[in-house]
């Protein structure tokens, strides 16, 4: 295991403070006022990633006859997919972790969710590797239950849940047919979708793991609004804050993809003078020919398109440079043909004068 190097910072920080899981949590575990926002941790709000080994509980109470409503105004875990075996938030249907579960989430995908009575508790379990963003949740209390049923459950109209083999056996399982409705091929507009998938604004049901994925799935877009990172086809994560952080190309290290158009914002700190940008060693992108990029190609620019550096291409990586300003923007083209590793890259904001 590296990890003893690579969060060398981590360590440092726990040396210079006293950090106990409770202050990683945040100070406060119990909410009962209305409109409130949960963060992942405490150093969230300064740009620090989360930390490792992290077990937080939160437990939130509405008033009798209330429900708890969840919506994430940035969602960003290590992980993707229904697995979420290493970062990953898990949500209670009650007041502690015993209650049924309403799903673990993790990589970008949150979608707003709502508890079924009055409390909602929220389990943040992070594993022994590095951290990533974390998230900020936004709750309210609502009069409504979000239809939302546990995992495999097929969720009725009339807000019952059902096994999902239950979906369209023939009989009526959830009281309205809805179990059902919509059985026969070729359907393709549904009312409700089962849990797992999403319901696009067309009606159609897609699976959850194409949410903000930056492909439009649905083919309405409705699965790529109110996300909470900036996606664009293939191309990841596409909107960069802090103080730090790494860029690189699509599936780095392996090959890059065909026909990509990426750019990833760089917002530091407002009043930042400079932006450093160091490559890794490994850098390959495809080249039309000594000194020219014409076929694949990185540039990173400044603000308003100023301080152009690039476009790099080729097996050498290029030198650190500095980006004046506090903000900027790296591209990545490609064309249709031949792939390479492409790059990796760190910015930082730190230590410069
Ligand atoms: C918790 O932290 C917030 C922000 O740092 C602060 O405003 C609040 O007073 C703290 N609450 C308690 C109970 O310490
Ligand atoms: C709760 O938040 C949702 C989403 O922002 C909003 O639509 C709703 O009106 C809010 N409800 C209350 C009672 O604040
Ligand atoms: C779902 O329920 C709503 C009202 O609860 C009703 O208007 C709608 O027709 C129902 N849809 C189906 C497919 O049963
Ligand atoms: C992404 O960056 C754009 C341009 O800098 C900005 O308008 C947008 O608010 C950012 N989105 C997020 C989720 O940070
Ligand atoms: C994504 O970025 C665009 C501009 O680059 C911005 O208009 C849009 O609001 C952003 N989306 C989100 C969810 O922040
Ligand atoms: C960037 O990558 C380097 C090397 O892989 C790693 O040590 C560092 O922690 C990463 N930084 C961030 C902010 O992810
Ligand atoms: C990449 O996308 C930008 C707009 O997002 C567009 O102006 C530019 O022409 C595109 N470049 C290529 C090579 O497709
Ligand atoms: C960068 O690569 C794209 C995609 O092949 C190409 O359209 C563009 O002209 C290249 N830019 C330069 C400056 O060569
Ligand atoms: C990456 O692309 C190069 C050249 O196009 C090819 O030789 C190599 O096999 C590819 N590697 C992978 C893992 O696909």
């Amino acid at each position: 295991m590296l990890w003893p190097c690579l969060f060398l910072p981590y360590v440092a920080v726990a040396t210079a403070s006293i950090v106990s899981r409770s202050y990683q949590c945040g100070n406060q575990s119990y909410f009962t006022a209305d409109n409130g926002i949960i963060r992942s941790h405490s150093g969230y709000d300064v740009g620090h990633d989360y930390g490792k080994n992290l077990d937080c509980v939160w437990t939130i109470e509405a008033p009798e006859g209330k429900f708890v409503q969840l919506v994430a105004n940035a969602f960003h875990l290590e992980g993707s997919g229904f697995s979420c075996s290493y970062d990953y938030l898990q949500l209670f249907d009650g007041d502690s972790t015993n209650d049924n579960s309403l799903g673990k989430f993790c990589g970008n995908v949150f979608a707003p969710i709502s508890s079924r009575q009055r409390f909602l508790t929220l389990n943040f379990v992070t594993d022994g590797s590095h951290g990533f963003r974390g998230f900020e949740l936004f709750y309210n209390f609502t009069d409504h239950v979000m239809r939302t049923c546990l995992t495999g459950q097929f969720s009725c109209n009339n807000t019952n849940c059902v096994p999902g083999s239950y979906r369209c056996d023939g009989q009526d399982d959830c009281g309205d047919d809805s179990d059902e409705k919509n059985c026969q091929t070729g359907s393709t507009t549904h009312e409700f979708c089962a849990f797992g998938e999403f319901r696009c604004s067309n009606g159609n049901c897609i699976s959850r793991q194409w949410i903000c994925d930056g492909d439009n799935d649905c083919p309405d877009m409705s699965d790529e609004t109110n996300c909470a990172v900036n996606v664009s086809r293939g191309c990841g994560q596409t909107n960069f804050t802090g103080t730090t952080g790494n860029i690189s190309s699509p599936n780095f290290p392996l090959n890059y993809t065909s026909k990509l158009n990426c750019t990833y914002h760089v917002t530091a700190p407002v009043g930042t003078t400079s932006i450093s940008f160091t490559f890794d060693r490994r850098f390959s992108i495809e080249s039309s020919g000594i000194g020219t990029c014409t076929y694949d190609n990185v540039t990173i620019s400044g603000m308003n398109g100023r301080n152009i550096n690039g476009p790099f291409c080729g097996t050498i990586a290029p030198a650190p440079f500095e980006i004046h300003g506090d903000a900027a923007d790296v591209r990545f083209i490609t064309d249709s043909s031949a792939q390479r590793q492409g790059f990796m890259l760190t910015w930082s904001t730190e230590g410069l004068p």
